[in-house]
């Protein structure tokens, strides 16, 4: 369901190549926002945002990889200058790759930091100051960042995956205490089991679709992606002065 109070804000969206990222660009676009699309699947943006525009709404594809901070920067002059400033900043990228620690995966542990942790705070240090002035001059500002119930509850083989979002969440904890002073929001969102694309990148077959989290799947019953993205654009609604803070949001099965 679009939210109309939206309509006239400047999104920027991570992760809008597929899952709860593309379901939240949609919907902000539906509820008349202009939203730019962030990811590295050029392919996939450029057709989230060719749907979008087809059908009325307001778009813009711009490819990034928010492990580099030179690619952030120019993504960011990308969407002034398609779009000014931005009012409206959902951090939704991430990568999840579980394996038992002994397994000893450097490489997956620093993918997982650069990308849910290091890249959350690079798109935040471009858009600062935009959400900074946004409120400034009396409208509505948000950043909402997308954590997981795993920053809270253990799990065994995401020690480090549920590290980073441990991390993101005491992140958005924090920043509220620079930003709430000065009329930004500050949303922390803790989904639970979602049906995305999160987990065709486990290269553990005992834990991925074949194996733990294909039985988790079976056993709960994930949430949607537009479920998901109904409950950010639900807290981005609200009248200004009020911040839903912390959501965690969950398959009623989901202990
Ligand atoms: N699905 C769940 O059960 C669940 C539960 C709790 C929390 N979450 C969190 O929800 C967020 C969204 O994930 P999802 O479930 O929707 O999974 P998804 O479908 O895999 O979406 C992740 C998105 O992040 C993008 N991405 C990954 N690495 C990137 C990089 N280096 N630079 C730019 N974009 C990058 C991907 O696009 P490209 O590959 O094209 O870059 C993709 O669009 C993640 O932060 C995830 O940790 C998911």
């Amino acid at each position: 369901m679009p939210y109309s109070q939206l309509a006239g804000r400047t999104a920027v969206v991570t992760g809008a190549a597929s899952g709860m990222g593309a379901a939240t660009a949609r919907l902000l676009a539906a509820s008349g926002a202009r939203v730019a699309l962030l990811a590295r699947r050029a392919d996939r943006i450029e057709s989230l945002a060719e749907a979008i525009t087809s059908t009325g709404g307001q778009a813009v594809a711009v490819r990034v990889d928010v492990t580099d901070q030179a690619s952030i920067t120019a993504a960011a002059n990308r969407v002034h200058a398609g779009f000014g400033r931005a009012d409206l900043v959902v951090n939704a990228a991430g990568v999840m790759l579980p394996n038992p620690i002994d397994a000893g995966r450097a490489d997956e542990w620093q993918r997982m930091i650069d990308t849910n942790l290091s890249g959350a705070l690079r798109v935040i240090a471009a858009f600062t100051a935009d959400l900074i002035e946004a409120a400034a001059d009396g409208g509505t500002s948000d950043l909402l960042n997308i954590s997981s119930i795993g920053a809270h509850v253990t799990f065994p083989n995401y020690a480090v995956y549920s590290a980073t979002k441990a991390a993101l969440t005491h992140l958005s904890a924090s920043l509220r205490t620079e930003f709430g002073p000065r009329d930004v929001r500050v949303t922390n969102i803790e989904p639970g089991l979602t049906d995305t694309e999160l987990g065709d990148h486990i290269d553990n077959p005992t834990l991925g679709h074949g194996g733990q989290l294909g039985e988790f799947f079976k056993a709960i019953g994930p949430l949607s992606a537009d479920e998901i993205a109904d409950v950010v654009a639900y807290a981005a609604s609200r009248p200004r002065h009020v911040n839903l803070r912390q959501i965690i949001v969950l398959p009623t099965r989901q202990a």
